[in-house]
Parts: structure tokens; C-alpha cells; sequence
């Protein structure tokens, strides 16, 4: 394992949430396992006026709660080493002048430390302040590499339509070069995400059969048990289309679909996947209808137990039409998809937790021995769990034992639980380890942000624009809008449905 040169890691919007449960934590981690550079620092900003101590006091807690590894009394100890490189500095991020003080405060930082002009720069704060810190560094040298590197995290969302991201690229683009910009979606974090290539590319039984000819159809879920929870406020300009499909779906069906890289590097692996987003044929604003389906979770009881509608939660609007739930069906126009549908779906307040990618696999051209038994041809299936139980499922059918050709669909599964000394790493340590060696394999390129927004724009315009433009309610605990089913076209093809639906009561409407 590479160790990355010595840097500060540079944290704006250090007083938050994604600080305290995920990036902080993730970087213990990475420290506990000794991934760190001997010189290293954390130097947490905000407006919140906080002493160095207090900062570190957060953080432990932060910790203790969220970091993988399980605290005993030795990682107590290791704890209290780590957090002495834990640094606070509290200014007005907004303010141009008050960046003199921080630059300050950063290179005395920097000498006192010997991390050699090395900085990573990391957005965790609202995106509105996206374009301005990126400008203020600027201003103040900090962006150059004359020196040292100077690297930009940017965390999602990246823009909110076509336009704003394209904005906010040019503005990054104005004071950092490409190179330096980081951005984070977490899921291509997912080491299973990243088992995906692996799985295509080094195995001979898989990647031949790879393509139109004998994949039927793919489909993608990623289904969340919970609502929006405290998230209400945020959730109601954003919506699933925007919050899921854009960058985490989009992305999932980039890796599943890509062409293989001729190398394994940041740009061969980025161009592939770009291809792909460009290659989607877009969905007209008259036939969104047709081929995207929306839904909005309402009040169900779940075993028993009464649970809220998405309009009942906190900070949303009584009469929101904001989608919790989009199913759709799009088809990659090239020479490897040509006719394939993809379906993809993703909804919070559904029965279970899961995210997999699911290859369906033609049938057999000769139906040999459905005449023996009352068996239907069942396809096979790949099924690439994403989370949890990460693992791999082949579907395939096997003989009856007994007289006759009786044929019974049987599972070969593999959980990487059943690895010895399994260890995932969360999707943040990864995703920042890999930033601190300067690898941007797994962070969206700007090209590959605005193919996937360009692919969401009539959905968005039509949604807009139509207000006659169905909202499906579905029951919380059930499986989203029942309609969605007709999306799958085929008499007996329906969506993998991994668990039974959960919701006992609540009408499936139209909102
Ligand atoms: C985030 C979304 O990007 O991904 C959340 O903003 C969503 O709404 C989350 O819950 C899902 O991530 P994961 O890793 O739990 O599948």
C-alpha cells in the first residue's frame, strides 16, 4: 500500500455533520491502519467559534460512534495520538479578506509540521459556497502547484440541472485545472462498485457473454427501509431524480455497461465510463410518461406499526410532489447495448436496504426440456450486490433428482463475509486515500457530471413543465407505484423483489 506524501487536509464546514460522522472518522481509519503520511493534519473551518480542544472533543465522540473498527482500550490510545492532529480555525469562509488570516494560519501550520505545501481542500459545506471558496483560494495563491499540490474535494450535489453544474464547472475550472478537482460521489467508493470491473474484466466466463446477444435485459435498484427523516428540507428541492439517479444510478449502470479501459488508470476508466452516459438515448419531454415513473411514499403501517406519509415529515410541503421513489427504462444506443433495456429503480420507505445490479441472462434458444415438467424457462441471473451482504449470486437451473427432466432454478452464492479477515473500507476511506495519493479513478469527472444532468433534463423539464405529469403514492413499506411493474415489458419478467412487501394497509394513488 502506497503512503501519500505529507499534506494537511484542509476541511471547510468543519462544524457539520458529514465532518463528524464521516469524514473524520474515515480518516481514523485510515490512520489506525497506518495509511497516513508521518506528517499529516486536520485543519477543520467554520464560523462556529470553537478552540482547538473543543473541536477535538466533537470529533472523539464522532469517532467512537462512527469509525469501522470496534474501540477498545488500545485504540483509546490511539484515539488521543490522532486527535493531536486535529487543528480548528473559525473565520467567515464568505469573506475575501478573512482568507489573509487563514493562509496564515495554514502555512505556520504547514512549517511547524512539515507537510511540504501540500493541501487538500475539502467542500463540505453547503453548495452555495462551491464557486465562492474555490475563488477566495485563488486569490490567495492557494490553488497553485508551484510548490506543492493543491487538491479540491467537492462533495454532491454537483450543480442542480444541466446549467448550474455546467456554471459551477467553468467557475471551478477558472482557478483550478481538472486535475485538482475532486468529485466525490460516494457510491463509486463502494468497494463492491469497484468489484463490478473486476468482476466483467477477469473473468472469461462472464465478459463474453456480456452484451446484447446474450444478456436480455439489466436492472439496477437501490431501495432504502428509511424516509427522509430530519432530511425533509433538503430532500424537498432535491427529490430522487436529483438525490440518487443523476450520479449514484447513473454512475452504477456507467460500470455495468462500460467497454472495457486499456488501462487501469484515472482517464482510461473515466472515458469509458463517459461513453457510456453519452450513449444513453435521451427520453423525449413527451414520452417521459411513458418511460419514467415517479412516486411519492405515503402513510402505511409496517408490522403493525403506523408510519408517517412523506408530506407528514419535517420541512415538507403538505401537498410536496417531490418523487421519493423513480423507476425508469432507458436503452445505451452502441454496439454492445443496441436494444438492451436497462431498468432502473430507487425509493426510500421500500421493505429493505439493497443495492445490486442484476444481469438477466436470455434464455436458452431451444426450449429442451420444458415439455418434461411443469417448469417455466427461467432466465439466468446474475445478481452483483452492492449492499449489504455484499456479494455475488448466480441463478441458474439444475436436474430434479429423480426420474424425468425436472428443472429447478438454484443459487451459487458468494457473501465476501465468508472471506477470511474481510475488511471493507468505508467508501470515504477509500475515497480519500485515494485523493491523498493524487488518484482521481474514483471521482466523477466534469464531462462524465454534465452527461449524466444532460440525460436528466427533459425528465426534469417535463416534470416541470407538466403539471398534469402523474405522481404515483405508494405505500410506505411496499415496493413503490405498483405501475412500475409495466415498465418491464414481458408477460413473466417482473422487477427482482428481494423481500416481501412490508406495508399492510395505504392505497396505491395517484397524488
Ligand atoms: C446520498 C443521498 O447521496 O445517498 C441520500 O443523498 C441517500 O438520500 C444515500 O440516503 C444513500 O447512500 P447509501 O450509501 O446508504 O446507499
Amino acid at each position: 500500500m502506497k503512503t501519500p506524501k505529507n499534506h494537511i487536509l484542509v476541511i471547510f464546514g468543519a462544524s457539520g455533520d458529514l465532518t463528524y460522522r464521516k469524514l473524520v472518522p474515515a480518516v481514523f481509519d485510515l490512520y489506525e491502519k497506518k495509511f497516513l503520511p508521518n506528517n499529516f493534519a486536520i485543519l477543520g473551518l467554520g464560523r462556529t467559534e470553537l478552540s482547538d480542544n473543543q473541536f477535538r472533543d466533537k470529533m472523539k465522540e464522532g469517532i467512537e460512534k462512527f469509525a469501522l473498527k470496534k474501540i477498545d482500550e488500545h485504540l483509546k490510545v490511539k484515539i488521543s495520538d490522532f486527535l493531536d492532529k486535529l487543528f480548528y480555525y473559525a473565520f467567515n469562509t464568505d469573506e475575501e479578506r478573512e482568507y489573509a488570516g487563514f493562509k496564515d494560519k495554514l502555512l505556520g501550520l504547514d512549517k511547524d509540521l512539515g507537510t511540504n505545501n501540500n493541501f487538500i481542500f475539502y467542500l463540505a459545506t453547503p453548495p452555495s459556497m462551491y464557486t465562492t471558496i474555490p475563488c477566495h483560494l485563488a486569490k490567495y495563491g492557494l490553488n497553485s502547484e508551484d510548490e506543492g499540490f493543491s487538491r479540491l474535494i467537492v462533495e454532491k450535489p454537483f450543480g442542480y440541472d444541466l446549467e448550474t453544474a455546467k456554471t459551477l464547472n467553468d467557475s471551478l475550472f477558472r482557478n483550478f485545472r481538472e486535475k485538482q478537482i475532486y468529485r466525490i460521489d460516494h457510491y463509486l467508493g463502494k468497494e463492491t462498485v469497484q468489484n463490478l470491473l473486476v468482476t466483467r474484466f477477469s473473468n472469461a466466463i462472464f465478459e463474453p457473454l456480456w452484451n446484447r446477444n446474450y444478456v436480455s435485459h439489466v436492472e439496477i435498484t437501490s431501495a432504502e427501509s428509511i424516509g427522509v427523516g430530519s432530511r425533509g428540507g433538503y430532500y424537498e428541492g432535491s427529490g430522487a431524480l436529483r438525490d440518487m439517479v443523476q450520479n449514484h444510478l447513473l454512475l452504477l449502470a456507467g460500470l455495468t455497461a462500460m467497454e472495457p479501459p486499456a488501462l487501469i488508470d484515472s482517464n482510461s476508466i473515466r472515458n469509458e465510463i463517459v461513453k457510456v452516459l453519452q450513449s444513453i438515448r435521451p427520453i423525449k419531454e413527451e414520452e417521459v410518461d411513458k418511460y419514467v415513473i415517479r412516486g411519492q411514499y405515503i402513510a402505511s403501517s409496517v408490522k403493525g406499526e403506523k408510519v408517517k406519509g412523506y408530506r407528514e415529515e419535517q420541512g415538507v410541503d403538505p401537498e410536496s410532489r417531490t418523487e421519493t421513489y423513480v423507476a425508469m427504462k432507458f436503452f445505451i444506443d452502441n454496439m454492445r447495448w443496441g436494444g438492451v433495456p436497462f431498468y432502473i429503480r430507487t425509493g426510500k420507505m421500500l421493505p429493505t436496504r439493497v443495492t445490486e445490479v442484476v444481469i438477466h441472462f436470455k434464455p436458452t434458444p431451444h426450449h429442451l426440456f420444458l415439455s418434461h415438467a411443469a417448469i417455466t424457462q427461467q432466465q439466468n441471473q446474475l445478481v452483483i450486490r452492492i449492499q449489504p451482504d455484499e456479494g455475488l449470486l448466480l441463478k441458474f437451473g439444475m436436474k430434479v433428482p429423480g426420474s424425468g427432466f425436472n428443472v429447478q432454478n438454484v443459487n451459487m452464492d458468494f457473501h465476501y463475509t465468508d472471506l477470511a479477515d474481510v475488511y471493507l473500507p468505508s467508501a470515504y476511506e477509500r475515497l480519500l486515500h485515494d485523493c491523498m495519493l493524487g488518484d482521481s479513478t474514483l471521482y466523477s469527472r466534469g464531462d462524465a457530471v454534465e452527461a449524466a444532468w444532460k440525460f436528466v433534463k427533459p425528465i426534469q423539464d417535463a416534470w416541470a413543465n407538466n403539471k398534469g405529469s402523474k405522481v404515483h403514492g405508494y405505500p410506505a413499506g411496499s415496493w413503490g407505484p405498483d405501475i412500475a411493474d409495466e415498465l418491464i415489458e414481458g408477460s413473466d419478467l417482473t422487477w427482482r423483489y428481494p423481500c416481501k412487501n412490508l406495508a399492510n394497509d395505504g392505497n396505491y394513488c395517484e397524488l
